[in-house]
């Protein structure tokens, strides 16, 4: 059940407005800019009821505190002790049923009130009955990155959610299917959907219905370890068309080129394989992110470095400089080793 704890999410808020300056500048020039993740700013349909909900819940408890808080004043002024008081005590009031049934119902029928109003979104959240259009996509949660599957079109990647924009005439909602291999992380990208937590040995659910295209940050929302702060997650809100283009390039094997033979070989032969999977290769890992298309992602790290040549050779030579704990080695590799395994993996488009 997704969580609606406004402290919280406003403390979230102020982190992953701080994220966003990194992921944005982060962000290659190949891609949109990404909106500032705020929960008050939906652009999805899960987000959109969470939104109006919140807002609800403010208002009212706003309405109480302004009446609280006014008769409070209102008392302290109005009877407050003044110069000519004889000192003795107002009136008091013993067991008056008005009062008693006021300080009784009111609140009773508040409660009751907002509990139909939560009911209603959180039914209206589990969207029990799945458009036809529907996109399953199965969500593992690693420490520190994001494992993506998409059964239906055969495509594995990591760290960067691609869906197509859903039209409100035709609802196209992407299904996650949520779960974990080692602890307990949470699913959120504020402006799609709420917060879901990822637990091993079970398979949550969440969906998302972007109406925008766009890229929208998100990031784990649960302490699940020292690089916790470091699994960052994107969406590509893609159009239709942009969609099918994305799909089929991910589709593809790996095709490596002539001049990076040597480098190939040097990755194949190292213990990159044996955590990594390149298709087209005997690279079949599962530990790791798949890079059969890395070069298709802005960042390295689940969004530790901006993806490119430079920063991916830093990487490989040591990834716990740039990820403090992360459970990929240094491979002990020279710098010309590294060099030619580097060459390769920026072919990886
Ligand atoms: Cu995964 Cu925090």
């Amino acid at each position: 059940m997704p969580r609606l704890r406004l402290a919280e999410s406003s403390l979230l808020f102020v982190g992953l407005a701080f994220c966003t300056r990194v992921a944005g500048a982060l962000s290659g020039p190949a891609q949109a800019p990404i909106s500032t993740p705020s929960i008050f700013a939906p652009v999805s349909r899960p987000a959109v009821v969470i939104d109006a909900y919140a807002w609800l819940v403010v208002a009212v408890c706003g309405v109480i505190f302004v009446l609280v808080a006014g008769l409070l004043c209102f008392a302290l002024l109005r009877f407050r002790l003044r110069g000519d008081d004889d000192g003795r005590e107002p009136p008091q009031v013993y067991g008056s049923n008005p009062l008693e049934l006021a300080w009784t119902l009111i609140p009773l029928i508040t409660v009751f009130l907002l509990s139909l109003v939560s009911i209603r979104v959180v039914g209206e959240l589990q969207l029990e009955t799945r458009p036809p259009d529907w996109m399953p996509v199965t969500v593992v949660g690693h420490q520190w990155w994001w494992e993506l599957h998409y059964p239906e079109l055969g495509i594995t990647t990591a760290n960067e959610l691609h869906v197509p924009v859903s039209d409100p005439a035709s609802p196209r909602p992407t299904f996650l299917n949520l779960q974990s291999q080692d602890v307990i992380h949470s699913f959120w990208i504020p402006q799609l959907a709420g917060k879901m937590d990822v637990v091993p040995g079970r398979q949550n659910h969440v969906w998302v219905e972007p109406a925008r295209t766009g890229v929208y940050v998100g990031q784990c929302a649960e302490y699940c370890g020292t690089q916790h702060a470091n699994m960052l997650l994107r969406v590509v809100v893609h159009t239709p068309e942009d969609f099918e283009r994305w799909a089929r390039g991910q589709q593809r094997q790996a095709v490596s080129e002539a001049s990076v033979a040597e480098g190939r070989d040097l990755f194949l032969r190292t213990a990159c394989v044996s955590c990594h999977t390149v298709r087209g290769t005997p690279a079949a890992g599962r530990v790791g992110p798949d890079l059969t298309h890395l070069m298709s992602r802005a960042t390295l790290g689940a969004g530790a470095l901006r993806n490119d040549a430079a920063n991916l050779n830093a990487w490989i030579q040591s990834p716990d400089h740039f990820k403090p704990g992360v459970h990929m080695p240094a491979m002990g590799l020279q710098d010309a080793e590294i060099n030619l395994v580097a060459g390769f993996l920026a072919t990886l488009k």
